[in-house]
């Protein structure tokens, strides 16, 4: 099987964790794609998404499903999206399509996070991946310095604002042993609007694809 069609695979089987009739929070990606279409195959349509994205956002609407503002939902059963990697304990990293920021808004609004990856994004411990970062850009020279003396090599991403306006770093080296403590650390440093690791937003459940079929892990 290719790597897309994994990620159809894992997008199909999140459908399960969808209440009919009810809200969902969607991610955004190549994965979540797939959810997304999936979603408009249900026969009993969910009321209405909150997503973390213009991309998903549009493709959404696109299938007619209403789309919600984060604000006019106190909370919501369930958000699905994917991931850059993620860890034995559900710890992820997030932002390879820089949506990390709202990701994290409409993931904290969520009951239970599913995670819906092909087997590749598996990995012992979160670093191999580059980090992103959406930052306030006067902030970023001095960021990549603090990076630096954590081990890290921090480039902008050419071309690229999120959603919000802003640039990203991609941090390139770095180890993280403790997701949570290293989320926190980066968190509170000024001209950071979002790391993209996912600690205290970490996955209840992770949908992984397998040629064998769709792995469950609940952690
Ligand atoms: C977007 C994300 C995505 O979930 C992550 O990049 C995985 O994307 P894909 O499903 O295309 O492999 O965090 O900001």
């Amino acid at each position: 099987m290719t790597q897309d069609e994994l990620k159809a695979l894992v997008g199909r089987a999140a459908l399960q964790y969808v209440p009919p009739g009810g809200l969902v929070g969607v991610g955004t990606g190549s994965t979540v794609n797939h959810f997304i279409d999936a979603l408009a195959t249900l026969p009993r349509p969910v009321a209405g998404a909150v997503s973390s994205s213009e991309a998903s956002t549009a493709r959404l609407r696109r299938h007619g499903i209403p789309v919600l503002e984060p604000g006019a939902v106190e909370r919501l059963p369930v958000y699905v999206d994917g991931a850059d990697e993620i860890d034995p304990r559900g710890f992820m990293t997030k932002g390879g399509g820089a949506a990390l920021t709202r990701e994290k808004i409409v993931a904290e609004l969520a009951e239970r996070f599913v995670c819906i990856v092909d087997q590749s994004k598996q990995v012992p411990a979160l670093g191999g991946y580059p980090v992103p970062v959406e930052v306030i850009e006067m902030a970023a020279p001095r960021l990549v310095r603090r990076f630096a003396a954590l081990g890290g090599q921090a480039r902008l991403r050419p071309g690229v604002r999120t959603d919000n306006g802003h640039p990203l770093l991609d941090v390139h080296g770095l180890v993280i042993e403790d997701p949570s403590a290293f989320e926190r650390e980066v968190n509170q440093w000024p001209g950071v609007v979002t790391v993209g690791i996912f600690a205290q937003q970490r996955a209840h459940v992770c949908l992984v694809g397998t040629p064998e079929g769709v792995r469950t892990l609940v952690f």
